[in-house]
């Protein structure tokens, strides 16, 4: 039955997740970028997604992200690609910047702002950015990253509960998306301390980064400090993946050499249906959708 499978391929062809990234790119300076192995690694990291926010960015006059920029948009036609920028971050002569960088012909950001941290409660405050979806079920997404310091892990993922109380009200939102480099395993946050934060008691937030999970390149370490965390029915509905993302072992580097990008794994959700017009279809419409071609080879048997 050709008709049925080309029929059933074209349902499904189009299909195609979008990705959503958290990277900590481990001090991510000019100097850095500009090393040839470095900046062709962290570019087919990048485009493998649609949304990524690298955390640690040490780039004050912003040459950094515009030199990684400008070869992403060499790299292929997965492009064009853009970029977000926080103000640098941080309470000592010591600061980094959040930067989102966005496949834009997928999607655009709506809206963003630095949470407004007057307890001082963060090193680094969240960079909060709405982005538009293609996706009829979820027009537009909510995005909290955190690089927590290590000093207060536990104080600042119980802060990061307010930051979502704030633009789930600024903005009327509660699919949201909290991601980043939590530091939130080993030596920072026992597991007995993980499970009472308050992102963990209150219901319908979801550690799609589970806990057990090696987010880290050395061998040595097994932690899984980076995690993403879900909020909203329509959001986690979606949810198709997440998984850390083993970049050395898929793109063959030694750890020698991938720890001269990071010593962490981009973490990374995948979103299904992120596609205009593609909703599920129920069995019933499945089969009124093939019988046509049932039909037709019948007749052809008979015949
Ligand atoms: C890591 O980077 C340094 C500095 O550029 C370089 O000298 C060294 O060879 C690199 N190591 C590996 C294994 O690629």
């Amino acid at each position: 039955m050709p008709h049925t499978v080309a029929f059933l391929l074209l349902l499904t062809s189009g299909a195609e997740a979008f990705r959503i990234c958290a990277f900590n790119a481990q001090r991510l300076t000019l100097a850095k970028v500009a090393r040839e192995p470095v900046l062709d690694t962290l570019v087919q990291i990048l485009a493998r997604c649609d949304i990524t926010v690298l955390q640690e960015v040490v780039d004050s006059s912003s040459s950094a992200i515009f030199l990684l920029l400008r070869e992403l948009n060499r790299h292929d036609n997965s492009g064009p690609y853009d970029s977000l920028s926080s103000p640098l971050l941080g309470r000592s002569t010591y600061m980094e910047k959040y930067v989102y960088i966005y496949r834009s012909k997928r999607t655009q950001v709506l809206e963003s702002y630095v949470y407004n941290d007057q307890d001082d409660l963060f090193a680094r405050e969240p960079f909060v950015a709405r982005f538009t979806l293609p996706s009829k079920v979820l027009p537009s997404l909510v995005l909290v990253p955190l690089h927590t310091t290590p000093k207060a892990v536990e104080k600042e993922l119980n802060a990061l509960y307010q930051v979502f109380v704030d633009v789930s009200q600024r903005w009327h939102r509660e699919d949201v998306i909290l991601l980043g480099d939590f530091n939130a395993d080993c030596a920072f946050l026992t597991k007995k301390r993980i499970r009472e934060l308050v992102l963990r008691k209150q219901a319908g937030f979801h550690w799609v980064i589970a806990d057990g999970e090696d987010t880290t390149v050395r061998a040595s370490t097994h932690c899984a400090y980076d995690r993403i965390v879900l909020h909203g029915e329509r959001c986690s509905g979606l949810l198709r993946a997440a998984t850390a993302f083993n970049f050395p072992e898929s793109f063959g580097l030694s750890e020698e050499q991938a720890l001269n990008i990071s010593d962490h794994y981009p973490v990374e959700v995948e979103l299904s249906q992120a596609v205009p017009g593609n909703q599920p279809l129920s069995p019933l419409a499945l089969l009124l959708a093939v019988l046509p071609s049932l039909w037709l080879s019948q007749l052809g048997s008979a015949a």
